[in-house]
């Protein structure tokens, strides 16, 4: 989604605002633009396309030189993607230029309102309303025509504003959208992300729902939305925040694919000591806590949501509490059973994604404990859970989720344990024996690795396939979820994940000759039933690839055509190890097809609104 930065120092503020963009880009955008402030004059130029094609435009050009500066990545939601329709935004008097991340729900009643007055609009978007809003409302000072506008903006936003009066500062705002701010030695700094400036100060502090700030080259001061000024604390980053290079590498995602041993060691190592699960951060995490929760509900979206349903199979298992697993953007809009009796686990790699965000709110309001399992440290989901387990796995820039994934389910994996262990609902030889082989999966996550051009092979088979279908039994389908997704999202090819059993109920229908179905039949209780479901759609002209485990290769190859195999472990940790093949599968047949693997067309890393 949109990212937002902004420089205000001694140096070139465009040179910081191109490279802070650069490291946004992740995020996914389609446009991108700056204004920089240059002796009480505005100078913005803001292109359609990559950030290349904006320092392209930028070359010669004169008037960016000035030391403060507004930048901007759009992911278009009101408008297609176009220069005019691209941020900054400016008011008619050219005075307020503005960058903004999220999204003005009631702007076409405020656009109506201001066209009335004589106002106009250039753009389709529902940014531009908010510069010319405080654009409308200014008399001369800039802090207080925004303090004005914003009560009158519904919705979500996080906001950088520059006015050519005040060449020296910077304003931020924020509500229900990310923004961070970064404090450096004479030169301050916004952004969406800290990954934006990282290399430039590790001294931070995150704006709070509904606060402001203004910001000089020497000094911040905070405000509440009333104006009045409020105390914040600047916190020093010593988390690895991870390298946003390619090490290497053609890609982030497969980069990030190879660091999925180290990212889950990263993940399990810290809360394992002398053969226990130790959750130190978790407070009151406890069995007195525990004792009293009768449901588990997982919420999650798209690749943390297909976390949730694999996790579920170990999270029944282990605590044998009952567990439900939901679409964060679809569980506000039910009457869900939800009560201080209910531990929501919220699972999310930005913790800003705005479905779970949401959802999280909903089930405290519900009186529900939250536990947010996230990546990105301090994010807006990880500040509002009652308990934060960080999953470690380091700063993850392709669109495709692949390390973090991993992560996060070696996460549930040790949650589900380690309740298990406080509510007796194991024994200790189970709980040892469980223990061990988490221990063990970045070893066999490596060793899969190891096979990749296995995969590859396969893939130059299949790549040019139009449909594909993923099917699975149990934890299976949950890995086939996940698989299909990653597949459609970087290859552009059609794919469908289908409970095996369900085939028949429909969707056989589809099978025809040559059409591809991928089989995961990892768990051995399942196994003959998915075999005759290969068998049912072979008879029908397709062709299998199926992942399974070692004791079962030879089995499965009189039925599938290709076979690829993991190491057997109890079923309900298999997705961990039966994913990596599906993700390389993706990866190989994205990058036979010339995709743009890292920034796959329409698609955004942190998915901040509804
Ligand atoms: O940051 P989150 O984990 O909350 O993001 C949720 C989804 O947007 C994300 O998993 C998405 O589905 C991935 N791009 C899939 O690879």
């Amino acid at each position: 989604m949109c990212g937002i930065v902004a420089y205000v120092g001694k140096n070139n503020a465009s040179s910081f605002l191109l490279r802070a963009l650069e490291k946004l880009e992740y995020r996914g955008y389609d446009s991108a633009g700056i204004a920089v402030c240059k002796e009480n004059k505005l100078n913005l130029i803001k292109k359609k396309g990559r950030i290349n094609v904006l320092r392209e435009a930028l070359q010669g050009l004169s008037g960016f030189e000035g030391f403060t500066g507004i930048g901007h990545t759009r992911w278009a939601t009101h408008g297609e993607p176009s220069d005019v329709n691209s941020h900054p935004h400016t008011g008619n008097s050219g005075k307020i230029a503005i960058v903004h991340n999220g999204i003005i729900e009631n702007y076409m009643v405020l656009k109506n309102n201001l066209i009335k007055k004589g106002v106009n609009f250039s753009s389709e978007t529902d940014s531009e309303v908010v510069a010319a809003l405080i654009d409308s409302s200014y008399e001369g000072d800039i802090f207080e025509a925004v303090r004005r506008a914003i009560p009158s903006f519904e919705g979500s936003f996080a906001l950088g504003i520059l006015c050519s009066d005040f060449p020296d500062q910077i304003i931020a705002v924020k509500k229900e959208s990310p923004l961070v701010l970064g404090f450096g030695d004479g030169e301050n700094y916004i952004a969406s992300d800290i990954s934006a400036f990282v290399e430039d100060t590790r001294n931070i502090c995150r704006l709070n729902e509904n606060e402001m700030a203004l910001i000089k080259a020497d000094s911040v001061s905070f405000y509440n939305f009333k104006g009045e000024k409020i105390n914040k604390n600047i916190t020093k980053i010593d988390w690895n925040v991870g390298s946003s290079d390619k090490g290497g590498f053609e890609h982030f995602m497969m980069k990030e694919i190879m660091e999925q041993p180290s990212a889950i060691r990263e993940t399990i190592s810290p809360r394992i000591s002398n053969g226990e699960i130790v959750l130190k951060s978790l407070k009151n995490f406890n069995e007195e806590y525990l004792k009293n929760v009768k449901k588990i509900f997982v919420i999650a979206c798209g690749s943390s949501y297909h976390v949730g349903l694999a996790s579920r199979f170990a999270l029944e298992k282990l605590t044998k509490l009952p567990v439900e697993v939901e679409l964060a953007s679809e569980f506000r809009y039910r009457s869900p059973i939800v009560d201080e009796t209910t531990l929501l686990i919220v699972i999310s790699q930005s913790g800003e994604t705005a479905d779970s965000l949401a959802a999280l709110r909903e089930g405290k309001r519900r009186g529900a404990k939250v536990m947010a399992i996230v990546n990105v440290v301090g994010s807006s989901i990880a500040s509002e859970a009652d308990f934060v387990f960080y999953t470690w796995a380091g700063i993850e820039v392709a669109v495709a989720t692949t390390k973090a994934y991993s992560s996060q389910l070696a996460s549930t994996y040790l949650v589900a344990l380690y309740v298990s262990k406080i509510l007796k609902t194991v024994s200790e030889s189970t709980f040892k024996n469980y223990l061990n082989y988490i221990e063990l999966l970045p070893e066999l996550v490596e060793k899969i690795l190891l096979g990749k051009e296995k995969i590859y092979e396969i893939a130059k088979k299949y790549y040019q396939c139009d449909n594909v279908f993923f099917i699975g039994r149990g934890v299976d389908y949950a890995v086939c979820m996940e698989g299909s997704l990653k597949f459609k999202e970087i290859s552009y090819i059609h794919s469908e994940a289908y409970a095996a059993g369900e085939l028949k109920h429909g969707t056989i229908s589809l099978i025809e000759s040559g059409t591809l179905v991928i089989a995961v039949a990892t768990d051995k209780r399942l196994f003959e039933k998915i075999s005759s479901n290969i068998r049912e759609v072979k008879a029908r002209g397709a062709v299998c690839m199926a992942i399974t485990i070692e004791p079962k290769k030879e089995e499965i190859s009189y039925v599938a055509n290709d076979v690829f195999f993991v190491s057997e472990i109890p079923e309900i940790f298999l997705p961990s190890l039966a994913v990596i093949p599906l993700q390389l599968f993706s990866y190989y047949s994205a990058l036979l097809r010339g995709r743009d693997i890292d920034k796959p067309r329409n698609l955004a890393k942190s998915v901040t609104v509804e």
